[in-house]
Order: C-alpha cells, then sequence, then structure tokens
C-alpha cells in the first residue's frame, strides 16, 4: 500500500490557519479522500494534557529549554500514535502546526536557534517530514491584532487564559515571523507560502491548488 500523504499548516496564531484546515478538510471530504485531522500540540490523550502546561497562563516560567522539549514530548507521541499508522494506512494526514512551528517559535522567537530544534527532530521524529506544508503569513499587524482579540473572547468564554504565546510582545511575534519566512526560503519545494490579507476564499483556493498538484504527483508515483 502506498504511504499517504502529509500535510501541514502553518502560520502565526491569527493567520486564520483554524478557518482554512476545516475548508480543506471538507473539500477532501466531499471528493472521498480518506483524512486524518490532528493539531499540535494536541491531537492525543497525553498530548491535550502537555498543551494544557504549554499554554496555560500560568506556566509563565517555564524555561525556553522545557518549552522545546515539552513541544517534542507532544510530537512524539502524536507520530506513534496519530501520524504513522495513518500514512502507513495509505491516508492524508492535515496536522494543524509541526516542527516547523517549533523553529519559528522556539528556534526564532524564544531565540533558541534552528540547529537545536532540527537536531532533535532528527532525534525524535528520524526522517519523518511533512509533502507539503501551507504556510500562512497575513500582514503581521492583522494577525497579531487578531491573535489578541480571540484570546480575549476564549478567556471571557471559558474563564481559561490559554494565551500563553498571545500575551508574548510584538517583537517575539516578528522574529517568529522571519524565522517562517526564512524556512519558507530554504525549503521551496515543501513549503508553499501564502502571504498578504488575502480574502478568505481565495486563501482557499490557493491551498486546494497546491494540495491537488500534490494529490496528482502522488497518484503519479503510486
Ligand atoms: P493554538 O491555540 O493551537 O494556536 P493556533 O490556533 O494559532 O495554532 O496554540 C498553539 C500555540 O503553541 C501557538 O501560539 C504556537 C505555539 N507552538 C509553539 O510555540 N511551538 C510548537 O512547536 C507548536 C506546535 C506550537
Amino acid at each position: 500500500m502506498p504511504r499517504g500523504l502529509f500535510i501541514t499548516l502553518e502560520g502565526l496564531d491569527g493567520s486564520g490557519k483554524t478557518t482554512q484546515i476545516k475548508r480543506l478538510a471538507a473539500w477532501m471530504g466531499k471528493r472521498g479522500l480518506p483524512v486524518v485531522q490532528t493539531r499540535q500540540p494536541g491531537g492525543t490523550a497525553t498530548g491535550d494534557r502537555i498543551r494544557e502546561i504549554l499554554l496555560d497562563a500560568r506556566s509563565g516560567a517555564l524555561a525556553p529549554m522545557a518549552e522545546m522539549a515539552l513541544m517534542f514530548a507532544d510530537r512524539a507521541q502524536a507520530i506513534a500514535e496519530v501520524i504513522l499508522p495513518a500514512l502507513d494506512s495509505g491516508k492524508i494526514v492535515l496536522c494543524d502546526r509541526f516542527t516547523d512551528s517549533t523553529e519559528a517559535y522556539q528556534g526564532g522567537g524564544r531565540e533558541l536557534g534552528s540547529d537545536a530544534v532540527l537536531a532533535l527532530h532528527r532525534l525524535i521524529c528520524g526522517d519523518l517530514q511533512p509533502d507539503l506544508t501551507l504556510l500562512l503569513l497575513p500582514s503581521f499587524a492583522a494577525s497579531l491584532s487578531r491573535a489578541r482579540r480571540r484570546n480575549h473572547r476564549f478567556e471571557e468564554q471559558t474563564g481559561k487564559n490559554e494565551g500563553r504565546f498571545e500575551e508574548e510582545q510584538d517583537a517575539f511575534f516578528l522574529r517568529v515571523w522571519q524565522k517562517y519566512r526564512e524556512i519558507a526560503a530554504r525549503e521551496p519545494e515543501r513549503v508553499v507560502l501564502i502571504e498578504g490579507d488575502l480574502t478568505i476564499d481565495d486563501v482557499h483556493e490557493q491551498i486546494v491548488e497546491a494540495v491537488a498538484e500534490r494529490l496528482v504527483l502522488a497518484d503519479q508515483s503510486a
């Protein structure tokens, strides 16, 4: 059986990723494609517990190295429990964030550097890489204000503040943003960069175009 297709979505908080993943999953569902949707951190029972530690505003004193290690602990569990079994059975895995997030947020934002992240990736994830990464980068200003609004709404509704990252300073997000651009420039074959303040429909169209192309390639090599 041919290996499935591993697709990741990346971008800053407030980039519209969640909306686009839902639309892409619906597009695939309509075509009868077998999709497994997941997210990081989270996506497994253990991962959801790790996610709570990572995102809770009360984890303020978490050391950057501990943060990075927890991101990879979550990822190791998701790979074993969800991602590899799905790919091995020929399914499409649609994953909201993967190692590019760690490189952008911990490598760039927390200034741990790309080398440390990529070394841990090799150790923990082996040679598992997405076949396609859709990187959404609307303008920096638009992403920031959307992320902050969203976190306040979530807190009002649930009483929980999951916004440890959303509360960071603009300089942190600028470093994340720059690291994402660096990754896109380094790996243009894997990473499709969707930039600018486009409408939801326009972004969806670009995503579908990139995905359809990969599906044809995967069919040809099967
Ligand atoms: P989440 O609520 O899932 O945000 P989003 O909808 O924007 O994906 O929160 C995930 C947060 O965790 C987000 O701020 C990015 C951060 N993160 C890292 O810092 N490193 C990582 O490796 C991953 C996967 C996420």
